[in-house]
């Protein structure tokens, strides 16, 4: 299948919300915007949400965030792009700063969906004010940082209205090649499986400073290197291709052995730069499993590749999705990159800038998503969400230890993570 048989299906999405139903809509009519609004306004945040105008019916209406420069650079952005696409500037009523925000936004009856960006150690506690506001959600990747976030947000998905839709920001899953690839894969193609490799190499994060900033700011600002505040770079970044190994598996693993450390990285902070997992699945599946996360010279590459008694298939972020053996096949792209994707950067970061085979996979995801709330086919992905995010941590909890861990120690074990200081120092 190709690019243009894939699209056809998400340009239906889109176009669905011509035909809008109210009665499945939370709090707007028929041929109107989804009114967005945006917690977070960092780098990822505003990159998703800017692709969801671009892409969707949604608008973005209202934003929130603890730090007053940044609220002040989202609201600058998106003056600018409402602008741009002929939409209404932003109401200052619906800007909101500090620690209570996140709470501001979700009582707002001026909003439909909130995008939640924030740093992972937020996601569950706005996750759950989110959802008790009966808005339809976008949550970032990964759902809780710890085993007690985890099981929390297990309770927080019970309370999600079928009219409500929640989605989880794993959106390789919906680049058009991989999505082809799974259709093939989960379908059989590789008969019985034995063994999955996986890697993701990428850069090391910069830093943030800002003049005056105390050490819990600088804390929040860095949080990419810190343990608590983004659980880590296997739970925070590595996520994207365990979640892969799990769908295309349709399991979790049951048991991860591991290595790694912090190798190379000098500067503040106490995440490892490097995993080493072999994690066991149902079947006596061994995914293999190297991260890094300190390289200077730019080298991005994240993939997976799965052996079965059939043939082997190659599922990666940039090169050539493919298929080989019994039945093999090749992801076929000859289509210009149409206009606003994500396409193009030739860059791959460790702040989520991407190129290749997922530059669709942003915009795909965020059609999706719109078309369940606009059909009222709600999703709730946040127990799929959870079970990645657990993955991961199995996976933290064996390194760590430096001893097998089960997946039943993990949820035994229940472990927490903490800030260590309060936010309404930033109020
Ligand atoms: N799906 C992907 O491919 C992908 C890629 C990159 C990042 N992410 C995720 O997106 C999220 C944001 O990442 P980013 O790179 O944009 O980070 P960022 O630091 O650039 O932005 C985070 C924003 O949240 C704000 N913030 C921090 N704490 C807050 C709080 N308690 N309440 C309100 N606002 C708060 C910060 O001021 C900042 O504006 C993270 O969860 C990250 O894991 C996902």
């Amino acid at each position: 299948m190709n690019r243009r048989n894939f699209l056809s299906t998400t340009t239906a999405a889109a176009a669905g919300l011509l035909i809008l139903k109210p009665r499945t809509a939370f709090a707007y009519q028929a041929n109107s915007a989804v009114r967005h609004g945006l917690l977070g306004c960092g780098s990822r945040g505003t990159g998703v949400a800017t692709s969801f105008s671009n892409n969707t019916a949604a608008q973005v209406v209202a934003l929130a965030d603890l730090f007053a420069d940044n609220l002040a650079a989202g609201h600058a952005h998106f003056d600018q792009l409402n602008s741009s696409l002929g939409r209404a500037p932003l109401d200052p009523k619906l800007l909101f700063r500090g620690p209570h925000a996140f709470e501001q936004l979700a009582a707002s009856p001026d909003v439909d969906l909130i995008q939640i960006s924030t740093p992972p150690f937020f996601h569950v506690q706005h996750l759950e004010a989110a959802v008790a506001s009966g808005k339809h959600v976008y949550c970032e990747k990964p759902v809780g940082i710890d085993v007690r976030q985890a099981k929390h947000a297990l309770e927080i998905a019970k309370r999600v209205k079928p009219t409500q839709s929640v989605d989880v920001g794993f959106q390789c899953r919906n680049a058009p090649p991989i999505a082809a690839a799974a259709e093939k894969i989960k379908a059989g193609a590789l008969g019985k499986m034995a063994v999955v490799m996986g890697n993701y190499i990428a850069p090391a994060s910069t830093e943030k400073t800002r003049p005056g900033a105390g050490p819990d700011e600088y804390r929040l600002r860095n949080w990419l290197w810190d343990r608590a505040l983004s659980g880590d770079i296997l739970v925070e970044q590595n996520i994207h291709i365990v979640d892969l190994c799990n769908w295309l598996l349709g399991a979790h693993p049951l048991k991860a052995t591991a290595t790694g450390g912090r190798s190379v990285l000098t500067h503040y902070g106490d995440c490892w730069d490097n995993y080493q997992v072999d994690f066991t699945y149902p079947g006596d599946v061994h995914f293999s499993f190297t991260s890094t996360q300190f390289g200077s010279d730019g080298v991005f590459d994240a993939g997976l590749r799965l052996f079965g008694a059939g043939g082997s298939a190659t599922v990666v972020y940039s090169g050539q999705i493919q298929i080989t053996g019994a039945q093999a096949w090749a992801w076929q792209d000859e289509a210009p990159a149409a206009p606003g994707a994500n396409a193009g950067s030739g860059k791959f970061a460790a702040n989520g800038a991407f190129s290749d085979n997922l530059a669709f996979a942003d915009r795909d995801k965020e059609r999706t998503f719109i078309d369940s709330i606009t059909s009222g086919n709600c999703h709730n992905q946040i127990a799929a969400g959870v079970e990645t995010a657990l993955s991961c941590m199995l996976g933290r909890m064996a390194g760590y230890r430096q001893h097998e861990a089960t997946w039943e120690n993990l949820l035994a074990h229940g472990e927490t993570y903490q800030l260590g200081f309060g936010l309404d120092q930033f109020a």
